[in-house]
């Protein structure tokens, strides 16, 4: 199996996007994964005033939030004739969107950009339905590397109990009901909560996620997820951009850095 963790940040994982200077992306992708009602969106809402606060410019992005398909996967979904490739496609399309006109523009611009889940869980949607893993892997292989993935994960108890008290009722496709994983809604959502587990869970060592034991209360997530946002910036900076230059562009930037030197 592919692993893909030593890849340098705001590298891409398998095939370049035509028209992308990758060496022109400065600011730093980070990415909150996990399976559904973990708390992703709880600990975003506190990460992103965190991250003003310390003085940087941030750009917060999820799933479905496209322009050009998010209106349209949300329509889809509300039949049930959806099946497991045509959402694959459907959510890339969406994601392809957001990278080429949001994420890819944000890095350009030095934003730090806080996504509420990544191609990590169109893949695990679709594995978790019986999909080839190779397949989904090259066909999502256009995404950038994040810098860190953080991988919120629980066991389904936690997340049973997270949608009953904080929604009341079970969704029809978090609880995988579009392939009967169970005989009712709860029995569906722990089976395919499960499996969703599962690919997490395979997914994290060969794709590099830091795994956050989110079982704890918010405010304690919060402060561990803090510490190791907190890391990426501290880290030197280790310049995907310079690994993926040519050397020509290398050196071509250390004459102008000490020509700025001399200047200054
Ligand atoms: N660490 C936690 N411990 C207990 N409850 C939590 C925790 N984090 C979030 N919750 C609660 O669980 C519910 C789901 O949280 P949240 O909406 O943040 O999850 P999510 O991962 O964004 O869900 P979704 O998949 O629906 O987007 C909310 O009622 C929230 O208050
Ligand atoms: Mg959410």
């Amino acid at each position: 199996m592919p692993n893909y963790k030593d890849r340098p940040p705001l590298s891409y994982y398998r095939t370049a996007l035509p028209g992308v200077d990758y060496s022109e992306l400065q600011g730093k992708l980070i990415v909150i994964e996990g399976p559904d009602a973990v708390g992703r969106s709880t600990q975003i809402r506190g990460l992103k005033p965190w991250l003003e606060e310390l003085g940087h410019a941030v750009l917060d992005t999820g799933m479905a939030r496209s322009a050009l398909a998010g209106k349209g996967i949300k329509e889809a979904k509300q039949g049930n004739t959806l099946g497991p490739v045509t959402m694959t496609m459907y959510y890339l399309t969406d994601f392809a969107d957001r990278l080429e006109n949001e994420i890819i523009p944000a890095l350009r611009a030095g934003v730090v950009v806080l996504t509420d889940r990544y191609i990590y869980s169109v893949m695990a949607r679709a594995l978790a339905r019986g999909e080839n893993r190779a397949w989904m892997e090259r066909t999502a292989g256009f995404a950038l590397v994040p810098h860190a993935t953080f991988y919120l994960r629980a066991e389904v108890q936690h997340l049973v109990s997270r949608v009953v008290v904080g929604r009341g009722s079970f969704d029809y496709w978090e609880s995988g009901l579009d392939n009967g994983f169970g005989r009712n809604m709860h029995d569906s959502f722990v089976r395919y909560q499960s499996r969703l587990i599962k690919v997490f869970d395979s997914l994290a060592e060969p794709y590099g996620f830091e795994v956050v034991d989110a079982t704890r209360p918010p405010v304690e997530v919060f402060e561990a997820l803090k510490d190791s946002v907190a890391r990426i910036f501290d880290a030197p900076e280790h310049s995907q951009a310079e690994d993926s230059r040519k050397p020509a562009q290398r050196v071509q930037s250390i004459r102008s850095a000490k020509a700025a030197g001399r200047r200054g």
